[in-house]
């Protein structure tokens, strides 16, 4: 059972990175072996829309997405964790889910040669906001549970959380054992 962090805040210490540790600790209990991915330490380019993956299943654009591609093939769960930034996702986080289009064909169903492995996929999403309020993110969790509900993959849920300085969230043991739960959820099979 493998399952693949993806952490998209830029910033180091921060509490996107607080509680995908949380939550890989909890996938780790849970039996699960787990990696992580630094989405600002990798080379990641905006998807161009030149539909060449739809025959091929293939990025042709060259950078460190293709490796990243290959993690997720091989992943049965997957945690994102990612800030708001103007009410949306960061450009680090939105450059690699554009990303995923080399999964899927021209009508939007998966590579006849993925499916087998992104079938029943579990994922999951946590954010944080600057704002108390922590619906902030709506539009977040929007993106990925629309993606799963159209691919029939497994929607593990969301912990939506606020903070706003480095290291908020330790003041925050809720959210923390909400994202280590998320994790233990993920190592099970949905
Ligand atoms: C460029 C930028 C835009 C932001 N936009 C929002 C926003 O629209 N709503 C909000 O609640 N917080 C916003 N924030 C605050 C961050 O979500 C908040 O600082 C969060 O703790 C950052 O998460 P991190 O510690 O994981 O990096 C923004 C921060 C930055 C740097």
């Amino acid at each position: 059972m493998k399952v693949l962090g993806i952490m998209g805040s830029p910033r180091i210490g921060s509490n996107s990175n607080i509680l995908l540790d949380e939550a890989l600790a909890g996938a780790a209990k849970a039996g699960a072996q787990v990696g992580k991915i630094i989405l600002v330490k990798k080379k990641i380019s905006g998807c161009l829309d030149c539909r060449k993956c739809n025959e091929t299943g293939v990025c042709v654009v060259k950078d460190d997405m293709p490796e990243i591609h290959k993690k997720i093939l091989e992943a049965d769960a997957i945690i994102h964790s990612v800030p708001v930034y103007f009410w949306s996702m960061t450009a680090q986080m939105k450059a690699y889910l554009d990303r995923w289009c080399a999964f899927f064909d021209a009508e939007w169903r998966w590579q006849k040669d993925y499916y087998p492995r992104m079938k029943g996929k579990r994922i999951g999403v946590i954010t944080v906001c600057g704002d108390p309020n922590v619906h902030t993110a709506d539009p977040v969790v929007h993106s990925f549970k629309s993606t799963v509900d159209m691919t029939k993959m497994c929607w593990l849920g969301a912990v939506m959380t606020s903070g706003a300085e480095k290291g908020d969230i330790f003041q925050d043991d809720k959210a923390r054992k909400r994202a280590f739960e998320l994790g233990q959820k993920a190592a099970k099979l949905c």
